[in-house]
């Protein structure tokens, strides 16, 4: 099967499997959501049918939830268990901080919610995605769809004073319909080109009224894998 995969898959794989193997028995784990997470879930999976592992995974999307289940790993509610003991969970971009545009895939606030209530995030990404500055990957914010429009002039406001390169909105679509989150809501993308001041952004976009959540992860990844498609990983820790 490796080889009809592209060199890209083979490193996002190498990165899941990697990180599937810090899984304890006993753990609870937040399980991302994305093409790079679904290679680390199916390695769970695995681990449960082979070795028996004993684990509760909480996704972060039905997506991730249907995997899951379809593989033999339990599945539980972030409220069945509280807090969580580690997440694995794919990146679009990671800066030298391991601060992170999320969102790709449009299930950043589940995904921010559990990562943030789990002891480490460990974030497995091919080295595509490793850049300098956040930002030449479209921000991905989720907005709910009342009044959707007056929220992006909200934004688009809020961006005339905020430290970015580009200012361009998109409404994220599902063929010809708007693409709906898991909650229902709109996602928006944000072409920035460079964002100087991550952490900043991030708090001025959540002060919008109809912003639920962006896409930026700050301070919540405590390390990334990072792997190639020869089937090494890297391991990086965030630069002091
Ligand atoms: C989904 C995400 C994904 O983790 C991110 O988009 C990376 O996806 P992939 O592993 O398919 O490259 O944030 O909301």
């Amino acid at each position: 099967m490796s080889e009809e995969m592209s060199p890209i898959d083979k490193a996002k794989r190498a990165a899941a499997r990697s990180a599937a193997d810090m899984v304890e028995d006993g753990m609870r784990v937040g399980l991302g959501t994305g093409s790079t997470a679904a290679w680390m879930v199916r390695r769970l999976g695995e681990r449960v049918r082979d070795e028996g592992l004993n684990i509760r995974g909480v996704p972060t999307s039905t997506r991730t939830a249907d995997l899951a289940r379809e593989l033999g790993i339990p599945v539980v509610t972030l409220d069945e268990v509280g807090t969580l003991d580690l997440t694995i969970d794919g990146a679009d971009e990671f800066d030298p901080h391991l601060n992170l545009i999320k969102g790709g895939g449009g299930a950043h606030l589940q995904e921010k919610i559990v990562a943030t209530l789990s002891d480490r995030m460990v974030v497995i990404a091919d080295a595509a995605k490793d850049v300098e500055a956040l930002g030449a990957f479209p921000l991905p914010i989720e907005v709910i769809p009342f009044g959707w429009q007056g929220t992006q002039t909200l934004v688009s406001k809020a961006l005339e004073t905020s430290d970015v390169q580009g200012r361009e909105i998109t409404m994220r679509m599902a063929g010809d319909q708007p693409f709906r989150s898991d909650e229902g809501n709109y996602i928006l993308d944000l072409h920035l080109g460079r964002i100087g001041d991550p952490r900043q952004l991030a708090l001025d976009l959540n002060q919008v009224p109809g912003v639920v959540e962006n896409g930026l992860f700050i301070g919540i990844c405590t390390q990334v894998v990072i792997g190639h498609e020869d089937g090494r990983v890297e391991l990086r820790a965030p630069a002091v």
